[in-house]
């Protein structure tokens, strides 16, 4: 039986109802969102058709840090809108190289190469690891292997989807992709047995976001760092959910001081505007690309190098990374009391946390849907986990707000958990 479209408990105007049928109608069916149909957005609070309002506490996955519609970006992008959109890279803007400047700068490496997607700035690191690892390290040609952990998100493409452990994932798109190692996440015995010398890099997110904000045991991203320096491997840091201020620093790699090869960017890179993603090493290591190589129609255009320079610039101060490491403190101590009723338990680093609910109270799912019912917005993942990543400006009173939200959804449902058992435990009678 297939799940209706909108629950039977959701209140769905009929205008609501009429746009959800249209998209349902007319798009592949590759997402199943909650049914609520947003129309405006700023800060961190969305309105639907009808005028109801919710906290995002989803944030485009991180791609919001810093709002819907932040002025400073908007601004950036509305001046740029009025200057040159798109040039193609045959050509020089006048964006480009003050962008890459300054994220070059931020990240404390040479080379920016500047794509669109997430996805695409992972194969774009996949494609520099290989060529480095012929060229520099001397690898035999077409023999390089690339290790990566399981329960990774890395994104959609072939290429990528070959190394996932999500059979949803992957199951009906082979043939796959060869050359690539699969070992546990957090186990650098493991990353070191299967590391050898036709390895060309080691492909880690700090923090497995899409897994439901998997933290690595303390001193593993050294470990990592110690072990790729050991054997000539790049250190490749998939950021693009876990940077850009998320975790409370600019980068999550610096919670352990660690230095990547290089850094892999998406996401909040692009403001929440347009897509930007890049990834940002030495020159040494992004060297290897050079002319016809690689490249992208609309990677380094003017409109998304303004608004990722505008990305940059307000995470210059650092006060953006002191917001989220206080907010996250203070989530992370309004969710505890949670654990052990309703939720078994809890992981986050900076404003950033996965909430692993109880399945005997409720799924992952309904939990979103309740939420919701109540104006916040968020997302499970794997059947009982629900991250919440609110936008870095949240208010702390929202902040607050929210995490009574989510109380008040489990204390609902284990009331009418107990109220059931009552019912049926003859013992009660
Ligand atoms: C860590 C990580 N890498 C890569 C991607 C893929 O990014 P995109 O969806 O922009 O292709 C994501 C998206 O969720 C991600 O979280």
């Amino acid at each position: 039986m297939s799940t209706p479209l909108i629950p039977a408990e959701v209140l769905a105007s009929p205008m609501t109802v009429a746009h959800i049928e249209l998209a349902e109608a007319v798009t592949a069916h590759n997402y199943r969102p909650l049914p609520v149909v947003i129309a405006t957005a700023e800060g961190a609070w969305v309105t639907d058709v009808d005028g109801r309002r919710y906290l995002d506490c989803l944030a485009g996955y991180s791609a919001l840090n810093f709002g819907h519609r932040h002025p400073r970006l908007v601004a950036a992008a509305g001046d740029q809108l009025a200057r040159v959109t798109l040039t193609s890279r045959a050509f020089y803007n006048d964006q480009l190289g003050p962008f890459a400047r300054d994220l070059a700068a931020l990240a404390g490496m040479d080379l920016v190469l500047p794509m669109n997607t997430g996805s695409e700035a992972v194969e774009t690191a996949i494609k520099v690891a290989r060529k480095w690892g012929y060229e520099v390290k001397g690898i035999p040609a077409d023999q390089a292997n690339i290790v990566v952990a399981a329960d990774n998100f890395h994104g959609r493409t072939s290429t990528i989807i070959s190394f996932s452990t999500e059979p949803v994932a992957r199951a009906g798109f082979g043939p796959y992709m060869p050359g690539f190692r699969v070992v546990p996440f957090g186990d650098v015995a493991a990353l070191a047995a299967a590391v050898d010398v036709h390895t060309a890099a080691i492909l880690l997110e700090p923090i497995q976001g899409e897994a439901g904000v998997h933290i690595p045991p303390a001193g593993f991203l050294g470990q990592v760092r110690r072990l790729c320096t050991e054997q000539q491997v790049l250190f490749l840091a998939d950021e693009i959910q876990s940077g850009l201020g998320r975790t409370g620093t600019t980068f999550a790699c610096e919670h352990e001081a660690v230095v990547p090869d290089m850094y892999i960017l998406g996401k909040a890179l692009g403001g929440g505007i347009v897509p930007v993603s890049a990834v940002v090493a030495r020159a040494d290591v992004l060297g290897v690309i050079r002319p016809g190589s690689h490249g992208s129609t609309f990677g380094g255009n003017p409109l998304a190098a303004a608004v990722g320079r505008a990305v940059v610039e307000l995470l210059g101060s650092g006060e953006l990374q002191e917001r989220a490491r206080r907010l996250g403190q203070r989530l992370r101590e309004r969710l505890e009391p949670l654990v052990g009723n309703g939720v078994l338990a809890i992981r986050s680093r900076g404003l950033w946390a996965g909430v692993d609910v109880d399945p005997a109270l409720m799924s992952g799912r309904q939990l979103c849907e309740r939420l919701m019912g109540k104006g916040v917005l968020t997302k499970d993942t794997h059947g009982s986990t629900v991250r919440l990543a609110p936008p870095i400006i949240i208010e702390e009173t929202d902040l607050d707000w929210m995490t009574d939200q989510f109380a008040a959804v489990l204390a609902e449902a284990r009331l009418s958990a107990d109220c059931v058992r009552l019912r049926f435990d003859p013992r009660s009678s």
